[in-house]
């Protein structure tokens, strides 16, 4: 018979447990130290490991041969519990038994003790959908707990418990799971079912599941069963019909670059193969929104999970990340009066000035990082060049500072100056390309100074904290006040 995967690799054990760290240390502790609490509250995201946990500490209270606060697994309680078959476990399921009857049957069957173990336990999830006569009637249960018996309640909502109930249990609160944590796990299964998978599939998955172990357990199996005992990026594309986020991230990038023949021949493929363009939006406001975190953070390290995405961009002007927020936030809004293609050209086009925004040694860093061969090599990433370094680095500072202050274009990663006739000499240009060979100058005929300096001069005059003056000046100035150099 086929038991789902999330079935199949429920822990069986805390040590099998994924996470969950603080539950289980104080869970395993009061066993061995003998210390349970009568009520606890297990409260946090659904698919966390919530009920697993009940049920292990069930199997904890009443195994015939624990071992230092773990079930055996083994003795005939700890598998009637596996089975579900266990008399002294029940589980209350309270969206469905919400009613004070309900209760009232609980109450009056925990006056009687445990039929065939130590402990009785009771199990109630949901508890946040309890109506509030049954709230009370638990109340005093509570209150007055039966020896031997322990109640869990677990919930997704802790704010809906109301506060005397709250007050009368231990409440554990457990978290959403680390998408490494996600990995590790469905990298287990795989291997014990045998199947092939790519580690960035299983990212893709563990990222979909926001935190959720079901969600991310019950994807694998589902898309080891589509891809026939295979689990890779594209299947999950295809079964899903998202695209991964490598290629939101590649788009997200083109974007920032202005990058607009691109972006729409991106735009149109992605629709073009069926994908959900309503997510795609989602999942690109989620990375800008990450992105503008980790720059606006000191340290982001403690609020989100630093890649080196992340790192790698950790220079792009927060405006230019702002300004495609807010064009990526309308395109929901106008796909709703045309279709969401259309809406996201438009919003590629708005993107135009982007490049406006983002200095020029960005930009070159953004080109080279999206280009996925130098991705891939991790140190040839490290070798990206800035060309205003270089060219800092060997040129004379007025030569510099004539090219810097120049006006300048990039395409791929060729510059092209923008310069007057006089600003440099033909030698000059030879001497510049020799440092750098992808550089090209546009040179204009000259114009005239305002106050007849040539041109490179009046570009740096603010380099000299005296004031340059022409020769002619000069040469006035001399004659009037006899000072001179
Ligand atoms: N912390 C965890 N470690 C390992 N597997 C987990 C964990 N949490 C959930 N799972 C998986 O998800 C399934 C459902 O978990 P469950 O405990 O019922 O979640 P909850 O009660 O919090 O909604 C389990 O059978 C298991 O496969
Ligand atoms: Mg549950
Ligand atoms: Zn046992």
């Amino acid at each position: 018979m086929y038991i789902p995967f999330a079935r199949k690799y429920r822990p069986r054990k805390f040590s099998e447990v994924v996470g969950q760290d603080v539950a289980v240390r104080v869970l395993k502790n009061a066993i061995k130290l003998n210390k349970v609490s009568h009520a606890y509250l297990f409260a946090g995201p659904r698919g966390t490991g919530k009920t697993t946990i009940a049920r292990i500490l069930t199997k904890a209270l009443n195994c015939l041969q624990p071992v230092d606060g773990e079930p055996c697994g083994v003795c005939e309680n700890c598998l009637a519990i596996d089975k579900g078959s266990f008399p002294d476990l029940i589980e209350i399921d309270a969206a469905s038994n919400r009613g004070i009857d309900d209760i009232r049957a609980i109450r009056d069957a925990v006056s009687y003790t445990p039929i065939k173990g130590k402990y009785k336990v009771y199990i109630l999830d949901e508890a946040h959908m309890l109506t509030k006569e049954a709230f009370n009637a638990l109340l005093k249960t509570l209150e007055e707990p039966p020896p031997k018996t322990v109640f869990v309640l677990c919930t997704t909502e802790y704010e809906k418990i109301m506060p005397t109930i709250l007050s009368r249990c231990q409440r554990l609160i457990f978290s959403k799971l680390r998408e490494d944590q996600i990995v590790e796990n469905l990298k287990k299964i795989c291997q014990a079912e045998g199947i092939q998978y790519e580690e960035e599939a299983l990212y893709m998955i563990a990222k979909l599941s926001d935190g959720g172990m079901r969600d991310a357990v019950s994807l694998l199996d589902q898309l080891s069963t589509y891809g026939e005992g295979k689990v890779e990026v594209e299947l999950i594309e295809e079964f899903l019909g998202i695209p991964s986020q490598e290629r939101v991230r590649d788009f997200m990038l083109l974007l920032l670059e202005s990058q607009v023949d691109s972006a729409l021949n991106f735009i149109r493929d992605i629709s073009q193969k069926g994908f959900n363009l309503s997510r795609l939006c989602d999942l690109l406001q989620e990375e800008i929104r990450t992105l503008l975190l980790y720059r606006s953070l000191r340290e982001p390290e403690k609020v989100m999970q630093v890649e080196d995405f992340h790192r790698k961009l950790s220079q792009v002007p927060i405006n230019a990340l702002l300004y495609l927020e807010k064009v990526v936030n309308t395109i929901k809004l106008d796909a709703r009066s045309r279709d969401f293609l259309k809406a996201f050209e438009l919003a590629i086009i708005k993107t135009q000035i982007v490049k406006d925004i983002v200095p020029i040694s960005d930009l070159i860093k953004y080109s080279l990082s999206s280009n996925p061969r130098i991705n891939q090599a991790e140190e040839k990433r490290e070798e990206v060049v800035n060309p205003f370094k270089v060219l800092e680095s060997k040129l004379d500072k007025l030569t510099f500072e004539i090219l810097k202050r120049s006006k300048y274009e990039i395409k791929g990663d060729v510059i092209t100056f923008y310069i007057r006739e006089k600003d440099l000499s033909a030698e000059d240009m030879n001497r510049i390309k020799a440092i750098y060979p992808k550089v090209e100058f546009s040179v204009e005929a000259e114009e005239k100074g305002a106050e007849g300096l040539p041109p490179f001069v009046e570009k740096v005059k603010d380099m000299f904290s005296a004031k340059i003056i022409s020769h002619e000046q000069r040469d006035k100035g001399k004659g009037s006040s006899g000072k001179g150099t």
